[in-house]
């Protein structure tokens, strides 16, 4: 048997519910998954085939259950690439997620703004992304049984999840403001020459995920929405040096209202 097959097998003995929604929670939001409702909590390193978690703060684990009447599997703590990860393992649990039964990932990162109508704390609907790595999770053996070996891209954000998106904040009066997403590998923050460029190729906001765990979702059909919290500007759009501190205390400032907002979309999309 193959990892895939470990790894879900061994999760359907353990849940009893088909979770519908998938949830990766980036920074700031992971509690989110406490909220779950008769939750099983299985911890990654006990699922024969998932990378191990190596950064400290992050829980490590999928969260099965029910949040908001929605039967959902959430991970609470994701892999990044610049962890050293190879995008196999980056985007492994996706896989795992379409196997368990998702046919919807809701998807959320903290990003640096790079549009000047941007502003710390501001949410973003993604509504495209630039993949400016040079890597991709597809490359090697097409997985037929999952997708195609040209997966089109042209949707990689579902349509009418950006539509619902747009009025589950207007419900709520929250800003939600809209852009296109750049994935670069980081762990280095961008240099302002480079900030420059990614706005000319038409980015508005960068981060160091999504766009892996997106690719294979779109590989195997499953619908995708995304929403960046703009924790800081990007380099060189203010005249101050990027810290991972300004990270973490701007989306603990939104945290509330993301919450809130990501909630109800769970809510209307499941
Ligand atoms: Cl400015 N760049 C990247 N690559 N990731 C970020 C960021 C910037 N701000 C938050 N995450």
């Amino acid at each position: 048997m193959n990892h895939l097959n470990e790894a879900t097998s061994y999760l359907q003995t353990k849940i009893t519910t088909k979770p519908k929604v998938g949830l990766i929670l980036g920074s700031g939001l992971g509690m989110l998954a406490d909220e779950i409702e008769n939750p099983t909590k299985i911890k990654y390193e006990e699922i024969p085939g998932f990378p191990i978690s190596t950064v400290e703060g992050h829980a490590g684990q999928l969260v099965i259950g029910n949040l908001q009447g929605v039967e959902v599997i959430a991970m609470q703590g994701r892999f990044h690439y610049y962890e050293g990860y190879g995008l196999e393992a980056v985007t492994f649990p996706v896989r795992v997620m379409k196997e368990l039964g998702i046919d919807k990932l809701l998807v959320t990162n903290a990003a640096g703004g790079i549009n000047r109508d941007l502003e710390p704390g501001d949410l973003m609907l993604i509504t495209d992304h630039i993949n400016n790595t040079g890597q991709n999770p597809l490359i090697g053996e097409n997985l037929s049984d999952h997708g195609v070996r040209f997966p089109d891209m042209s949707t990689a954000y579902d349509r009418n999840l950006q539509k619902v998106s747009k009025q589950v904040a207007s419900q709520l009066n929250i800003t939600l403001k809209e852009g296109v997403y750049v994935w670069n590998t980081g762990p280095s923050y961008e240099t302002p020459a480079e900030i420059r460029m990614l706005e000319k190729i038409g980015g508005d906001a960068v981060g160091m995920s999504t766009v892996p765990e997106v690719t294979v979702a779109r590989h195997a059909g499953t619908q995708c929405v995304g929403i960046s919290c703009i924790s800081n500007m990007a380099a060189g759009i203010l005249d101050q040096p990027l810290t991972h501190d300004e990270v973490i205390e701007t989306t603990e400032k939104v945290r509330e209202s993301f919450l809130t907002f990501v909630k109800q979309l769970i809510k209307e999309i499941g």
